[in-house]
């Protein structure tokens, strides 16, 4: 928990897959890392109220639902479950 705070994200990688952890007002969420777009790392992006807003062509995913908001992105994120115990995420996958 220590490496998100609130209103934080933070990339990282998991066997092959690439994931994002969000902290959006001390819930935290786990999405796929790579916009569903193009090759952008969401991790650079830009977290607020209506989710995660990626840094290249600014289309904005839902982080309960991982559905993009506004184009050009049209498919939605991959989101998983997460645990919180003991002050470590854990992202079922
Ligand atoms: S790469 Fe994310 S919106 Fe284009």
């Amino acid at each position: 928990m220590e490496q998100v705070k609130e209103g934080q994200l933070f990339g990282f990688v998991h066997d092959d897959k690439k994931l994002l952890i969000a902290n959006l007002k001390g819930k935290i969420h786990a999405t796929d890392l790579i916009c569903t777009h193009a090759d952008a790392d969401l991790s650079t992006g830009f977290l607020s109220e209506e989710g995660v807003r990626c840094p290249l062509h600014l289309s904005v995913f839902n982080l309960v639902n991982g559905k993009p908001q506004n184009l050009p992105a049209e498919d939605p994120l991959n989101v998983y479950n997460v645990k919180i115990d003991a002050d470590e995420i854990f992202v079922e996958v």
